[in-house]
């Protein structure tokens, strides 16, 4: 059983707690489904405020739905549309206060508000995005950003 108290008030504490649990959760297992499947029911549990925690696999140069935690989501996402293929196709973080402002946001969830998604890269080569959504407007800082990152690099070797 695994059992991680993680509920620190400070945000770079509650992030520094999710990472070690994190590494302690991968730790040996060489299986990427497995391990994004064990990332994502850690983030659910621990961050406040989402509605959708997951991820998306490179698959062939298409975003393919992975393990997540939440509603049912939408399957494959072309590179370059909506905010995992905006992050998918330019390596880089996509943070957005207000999803209903992006250009071709894939509304998966209508409740969805704003949302975080990470590259997760090895050796240049995208492997997978970690797509957090939220039912409030703002809701991921650069704290979360920087956290979430974090999360990314981990994961970077485990999957
Ligand atoms: N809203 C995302 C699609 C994925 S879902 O939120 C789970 C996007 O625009 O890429």
């Amino acid at each position: 059983m695994y059992d991680f108290k993680i509920a620190a008030t400070d945000k770079p504490t509650l992030y520094r707690d999710l990472a070690a649990a994190l590494e302690a959760l991968v730790a040996g297992e060489p299986d990427a489904i497995a391990n994004m499947a064990n990332a994502a029911a850690l983030i659910w549990e621990s961050l406040p405020g989402l509605n959708w925690a997951g991820f998306y696999r490179n698959v062939g140069g298409e975003l393919v739905l992975g393990p997540f935690q939440g509603r049912a989501a939408c399957i494959r996402i072309p590179f370059g549309k909506g905010v995992c293929g905006a992050a998918a196709a330019t390596l880089k973080v996509q943070r957005i206060d207000d999803v209903n402002a992006f250009p071709g946001h894939i509304a998966c969830d209508a409740a969805s508000a704003s949302e975080l998604v990470v590259p997760i890269v090895r050796n240049g080569e995208l492997l997978a995005v970690l797509d957090l959504d939220s039912p409030n407007k703002s809701r991921f800082d650069a704290e979360d950003e920087a956290g979430c990152v974090a999360l990314g690099a981990i994961l970077a070797k485990a999957i």
